[in-house]
Order: structure tokens, then sequence, then C-alpha cells
């Protein structure tokens, strides 16, 4: 189906969607948010989707936050709430899709930006790229997710100083903060997320998909309860055509050729 503010290409097993509203560095307003949606049911329904790569259209920006305009037109606390869980319906979808998630940051990535790129799994950034939550500068709190996956990454303090401070940081200083987990430069950026994706579509699609469910299950409890789920989802795997077929092809010395079941 056609979109208005995305534009997705593959390329093999990857989908490659582009938010695509460059005259406002690509703010996410309430069309973006729907079509995100929309693209992520579509996407986890085609079995020849093995990896995703969300970046955003232009050299300027990711996306340099929620639609300014929008936040500003909205009447009441309620119509706030309906806002934000419009954004967390977004992070979770992304979140709790099979698909591997690689969040290309070209450019700014404020706001619900920069909580759009914290909802997927891995994040590459361009070494022009700035990152902050500079909600507060508004008067207003992040409300897509910031407030609560920021300090689960970077930890309370550096959370608490990007939060309360609005200040932008650089790719650099990102990845040390562990906000990124590499640095490109702009023209590499693409290319490379798009590798990494191709390497993840390589592996076993259901390893793949328990591995990420591990990690965001996991991150939510205990040790003892994550462990738990570890050794579940172990053996339901083990149990695979693709486990059988990935212990084999290395044990033959030949490439595995998994096939998601
Ligand atoms: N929502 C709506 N429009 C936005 C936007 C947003 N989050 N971010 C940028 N834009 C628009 C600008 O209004 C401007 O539109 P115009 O050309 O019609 O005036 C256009 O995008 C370009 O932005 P501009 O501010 O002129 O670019 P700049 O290089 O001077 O500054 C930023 C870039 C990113 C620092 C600045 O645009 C900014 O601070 N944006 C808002 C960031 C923010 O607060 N995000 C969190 C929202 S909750």
């Amino acid at each position: 189906m056609a979109y208005e503010t995305l534009l997705i290409d593959r390329d093999g097993p990857v989908a490659i969607i582009t938010i695509n509203r460059p005259k406002v560095l690509n703010a996410l307003n309430g069309v973006v948010l729907a079509e995100l949606s929309r693209a992520f049911d579509e996407l986890e329904s085609d079995r020849t989707v093995l990896a995703v790569v969300i970046t955003g259209s232009g050299e300027r920006a990711f996306v340099a936050g929620a639609d300014i305009g929008e936040l500003a037109a909205l009447a009441d606390a309620k119509a706030g709430e309906t806002k934000a869980r419009a954004g967390h319906e977004v992070g979770h979808k992304i979140e709790h899709s099979r698909l591997p998630v690689i969040m290309a940051i070209n450019g700014y990535a404020l706001g619900g930006g920069l909580e759009l790129a914290m909802a997927g799994d891995i994040r590459l950034a361009s070494s022009s790229a700035k990152l902050g939550q500079p909600e507060v500068n508004l008067g207003i709190v992040a409300g897509f997710g910031g407030s609560q996956r920021l300090p689960r990454l970077v930890g309370q303090g550096m959370a608490s100083y990007l939060l309360l401070s609005g200040e932008q940081i650089g790719a650099d200083e990102a990845k040390q903060a562990n906000l990124v987990e590499k640095v490109f430069a702009p023209e590499q950026l693409l290319p490379e997320a798009i590798k990494l994706a191709k390497t993840i579509a390589a592996k076993g699609p259901l390893a793949v998909a328990a591995t990420k469910r591990l990690i965001h299950k996991g991150m939510q409890t205990d040790l003892h309860s994550a462990l738990e789920l570890e050794a579940a989802e172990f053996g339901k795997i083990s149990a695979t055509k693709d486990a059988k077929e990935g212990t084999k092809a290395f044990l033959e010395k030949r490439p595995a050729n998994f096939k998601g079941d």
C-alpha cells in the first residue's frame, strides 16, 4: 500500500524505511506515526523481509522530533496523552517485531527522533548526527518513551543530563554514552547499516527473533526469571529445523541454508 510520508525500498531481505518529510527535518506528525505502525504490520507479515533499516530523508536529519505544530495544537491533557500513546505504539511495534531494526541516524535525532531511534535494536550514526531530548525547551516532557528508554540505555546520570538540560550531543559523545553503537562518515552510514542488516538477515531468522525477544523481555525482569526465559527459548529453538541445519552445516564445513522453520 502507498505511503504519504515514508519511502520503503528493498535490498534483498532488507526493507529500508525512509521517513520522508525533509522540509520539516522529518518531524513525526500523526500521519508518520500511523504509517510507521502500518509499515511494521506489513513488513512483519512479509516472510521475505528479514531485517529493517530506518533512516531519514535528506542530509540534515534523521528525525528532528515530534511535529511541534501538532504539539502546539493539543487541546487538553487527554489529547496529549493520546498523542504520547500513538508514539508508544510505534515503539512497541518495533520492539515486539520479529525483525531486527537498525536505526541509521543520519543527522538530527531530537525528541521523538531519538525516542524512535531508541526503540530500535541497534543504532548507527553519521559523524554529523546530533542527538538530544529538547522537550524541556518547549516546556514539555519526553512523551514517546524517552523518559524511560533513555535511562535504561545510558544510565540515570546521562539520561538526566540530556532530559533536564535539553542539550544536544554529537555522535562520538553518543557512542561513548552507549546511545549509539557505531559512528560512520555520512556517506558510509546507509551502506554500513544495510550491510549489517544483511549480515543479520543471513542468520537463522527464528534464532534472531528469539534473541531479540530475550533481550527485550530479559531487560524488564530479574536475572533469575530472565534465565528461565532463556532456557525455555533455547529449548524451543534447539528443536527447530534451522537449528539442525545450522549445527549440521558447521560439522559438514558448509554454509547453512536457513529456512526459518
Ligand atoms: N516540528 C515541526 N517542524 C520542525 C521541527 C519539528 N520538530 N523541527 C524542525 N522543523 C522545521 C522548522 O520549523 C523549519 O521549518 P520552516 O522552514 O518552515 O521554518 C524547518 O523544519 C527547518 O528547521 P530550522 O529550525 O529552520 O533549521 P535549523 O538548522 O535552524 O535548526 C534544529 C535545526 C533541529 C536545531 C531546529 O529545527 C529545532 O530545534 N527543531 C526542533 C527540535 C525539537 O525541539 N524537537 C523535539 C520536539 S518534541
